[in-house]
């Protein structure tokens, strides 16, 4: 439906119309018929990094080349939320002529960019029609997709990661990424996918396996037909078939479910799947990528996880450490979510020296998290030691208790000691290095960075070990 509207409503920017595109749209612009910006709202001016008092005058297929304005002016119909993308922005558009009397004078773009991710979210629960799956499956592709280069890293491990996955990439393989919670899992999963993917459009399509009772758990995996079970009143598509040929990343798998695994694990051997209560075979065209948070191997060894299905998927496991394991990478980190997010303060050295030092449970998250709370102390230049204990949650130090020398003494003697009993465990299981993590109960990969770091000379150990040293 147009808006009637006056010229001097289009260029009023005290009216209505202006505060209207400000306030309920993520971002809007008026376009003239000759296709030249009138006004462009604050969000525009942050999707389109022009300056609002600059953009009166640019032409829109300058920043959108492929757009509909031209056509909505020219049939004086709404074009209905089109996917499109403006300045590396996905975007979800929709054009509104403006008329008066009877004559379009101009046309309202109003675009949605932020939190698409929410409003799939949303469509995942509500994807049953054929229109709305259809709308769910743009909104998959629009997606802000993570690429390889928003993995912050200058750890020689991860970037050592961060070669292996551009290289599995493009194969088709599945992937299992393992880490602890707010390591980057899910950045990793997604630039695998962008890098690999052979079609620009092609989704990611997630799905958290823990979150999601089992019993429909299968059918969100497979979709279902109409009369399956009980309350299947209508047939549903699942994320095997949403994601078509793009990839499905299933979320904290060490989770799903012994009878789900099984199914799954048929599924990557044939390559095929049904939906539950249907005969037809649906090709699996998507790789999969799986990503949890526990040492999988240790639940196979447990009858948690069922080791022939972790066999297939570990063809390329990819370990990613936790931050304190990378300690070198937290003042780049915490510089680039700084500057994220337009913070100038600097850390005083004591401040510095808490994050470095700080065990990071939650991981990178975590470190961002911290970031974003100092947002209300902008005005400060300077962060103290105090504002770092506050926003992790650490007692004031005590008179009694370690200055930061001692305190390194003490973290410097928790890695000797480290460093000894592997060494001990690897010299009993006769350099053994899986054997020797099953014992210590890490993964192997663990073990192996943990070797790196301590600079264990294997060959050295195998030798001394022999002669009885
Ligand atoms: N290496 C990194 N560089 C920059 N940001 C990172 C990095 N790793 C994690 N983050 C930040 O932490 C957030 C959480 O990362 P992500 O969702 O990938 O973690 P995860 O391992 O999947 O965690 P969970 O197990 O809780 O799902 C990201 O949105 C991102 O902001
Ligand atoms: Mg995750």
């Amino acid at each position: 439906m147009p808006i009637h509207a006056s010229r001097e409503d289009l260029h009023n920017p005290k009216g209505l119309f202006y505060e209207i595109m400000d306030k309920c749209f993520d971002a809007a612009v008026l376009v003239d018929t000759d296709l030249r910006i009138i006004h462009h709202s604050a969000g525009a001016e942050e999707l389109t990094g022009i300056p609002t008092q600059e953009a009166a005058g640019i032409h829109i297929k300058d920043l959108d080349p492929v757009s509909d304005f031209q056509k909505v002016m020219r049939t004086g119909q709404d074009s209905h939320y089109s996917f499109t993308v403006v300045n590396g922005h996905n975007c979800i558009q929709h054009l509104i002529p403006i008329v008066e009397q009877g004559k379009v004078i101009a046309c309202l773009g109003g675009i949605l960019f932020r939190n698409l991710s929410f409003l799939k979210k949303i469509l995942t629960e509500y994807h049953d029609t054929k229109e709305e799956s259809n709308f769910y499956d743009s909104i998959s592709r629009t997606e802000t997709n993570y690429t390889f280069d928003d993995f912050i890293t200058q750890s020689p491990t991860l970037l050592r990661i961060l070669d292996k996955c551009r290289k599995l990439a493009p194969l088709k393989h599945p992937v299992l990424i393992i880490g602890e919670s707010g390591t980057g899992k899910e950045i990793l999963a997604s630039a695998i996918h962008v890098a690999g993917r052979k079609n620009s459009r092609a989704p990611l399509v997630k799905i958290n396996c823990s979150a999601i009772p089992t019993d429909l758990l299968e059918s969100e995996l497979f979709g279902h037909e109409k009369g399956a079970f009980t309350g299947a009143v209508s047939s549903k598509i699942g994320k095997f078939e949403l994601a078509k040929n793009g990839s499905i990343l299933l979320d904290e798998i060490g989770e799903m479910d012994p009878r789900i695994q099984a199914k799954l694990l048929r599924v990557i051997e044939e390559k095929e799947f049904e939906r539950v209560g249907g005969n037809r075979l649906i090709p699996l065209k998507a790789r999969i990528i799986a990503s949890t948070n526990k040492n999988l191997y240790y639940q196979c060894q447990q009858g948690k996880f069922r080791s022939d299905l972790y066999y297939r998927l570990c063809t390329f496991e990819i370990n990613i450490p936790p931050l304190r394991e990378h300690r070198e990478d937290i003042p780049l980190i915490l510089n680039h979510y700084m500057k994220k997010t337009g913070l100038t303060m600097r850390f005083s050295p004591k401040a510095m020296s808490l994050l470095v030092n700080y065990d990071w449970p939650g991981n990178v998250r975590q470190l961002r998290n911290v970031v974003y709370s100092l947002d209300i102390l902008q005005d400060r230049e300077i962060i103290g030691e105090e504002v770092i204990r506050e926003a992790l949650k650490l007692e004031a130090p005590r008179p009694e208790t370690k200055k930061e020398e001692e305190k390194m003494e003490l973290f410097q003697h928790v890695a000797s000691k480290e460093k000894e009993l592997i060494i001990k465990t690897l010299r009993e299981t006769n350099m053994n290095v899986a054997l020797a993590a099953r014992k210590l109960n890490i993964h192997r990969r663990t073990l192996y960075n943990k070797i790196a770091k301590y600079e264990i000379n294997l060959d050295r150990q195998r030798r001394s070990n022999e002669n009885g040293n």
